[in-house]
């Protein structure tokens, strides 16, 4: 199974609230305790300038994509043994895809 086009609304809901504490979407926004997400699509892990990231985070070298974001956010822990990203998972495939599809509108 992998990543199909959601609702993008419903994903905005849940980046505020389960997300939003920790990371920003717009260009030239700061990094929170996590880093800005501002063209994550495209992405390789651990590149954004100035953020101070696990050696895990960077060493996965993954590019961010729909595919690779619907693994990562299942349970970013398994993904990424080590990181310092302090979130649990979105367990249901609809929550990953409305929210991944709100993403990829935001952050470009
Ligand atoms: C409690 C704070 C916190 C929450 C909540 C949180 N994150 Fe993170 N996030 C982090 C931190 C810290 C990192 C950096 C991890 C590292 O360096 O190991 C990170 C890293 C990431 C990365 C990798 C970025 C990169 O440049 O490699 C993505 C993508 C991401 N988070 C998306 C999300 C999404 C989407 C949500 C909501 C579902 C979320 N995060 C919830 C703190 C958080």
């Amino acid at each position: 199974m992998g990543f199909k086009e959601g609702d993008a609304k419903k994903g905005a809901s849940l980046f505020k609230t389960r997300c939003a504490q920790c990371h920003t979407l717009g260009a030239g926004e700061p990094n929170k305790v996590g880093p800005n997400l501002h063209g994550l699509f495209g992405r390789t892990s651990g590149t954004v300038d100035g953020y101070s990231y696990t050696e895990a985070n960077k060493n996965r070298a993954v590019e961010w994509g729909n595919d690779t974001l619907f693994d990562y956010l299942e349970n970013p822990k398994k993904y990424i043994p080590g990181t310092k990203m302090a979130f649990a998972g979105l367990k249901k495939e609809k929550d990953r895809n409305d929210l991944i599809t709100y993403l990829a509108e935001e952050t470009k």
